[in-house]
């Protein structure tokens, strides 16, 4: 059995990871990000389930049925950062940790992706690191739960 289990939730549009602006977000597709996750992911001997969805409510069932099933959460909720308190009160409400990660550097685009409804309720946010982003964040989680048993 692996040590934790470790969901990865993309929002929407992100099934179009290598077509979609590549300038901004690059050629890899979600299948090479989750395949790159998933071994890094037995390299360090915790399980690592993907899921991506286009739509709020569906992230919002499978937030709330990894209740008592998932450790630590990576999330890119997509445009619903900028938008979802649903997504924020479902987050809220199993209370598992989690990291908001963005592949670009909001910040340097458009006013409307500066907010986020996320996070000041994760544990970290990264951002701007393409898809090295996620790997960073797994690692950060493993550590993070690692600490967490030390307590
Ligand atoms: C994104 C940034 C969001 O503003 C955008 O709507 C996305 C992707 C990112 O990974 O950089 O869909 O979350």
């Amino acid at each position: 059995m692996s040590k934790y289990s470790i969901l990865v939730v993309n929002g929407p549009n992100l099934n179009l990871l290598g077509i979609r602006e590549p300038q901004i977000y690059g050629y890899e597709t979600i299948t090479d990000l989750e395949n790159m996750l998933k071994n890094i992911g037995s390299q360090l001997d915790v399980d690592v389930s993907c899921y991506q969805s286009n739509y709020e409510g569906d992230i919002v069932d499978k937030i709330q049925k990894s209740r008592k099933e998932v450790d630590f959460i990576l999330l890119n909720a997509g445009a619903y950062t900028h938008t979802s308190v649903a997504i924020r009160d479902a987050l809220a409400g199993v209370d598992i940790p989690f990291y908001e990660i963005h592949i670009s550097n909001v910040h340097k685009r458009e006013e409307f992706r500066h907010h986020s409804f996320l996070s000041d309720i994760a544990v970290g946010v990264i951002v701007g690191f393409g898809l090295d982003g996620y790997e960073f964040a797994l690692r950060g989680a493993v550590r993070f739960l690692d600490r967490k048993h030390q307590e």
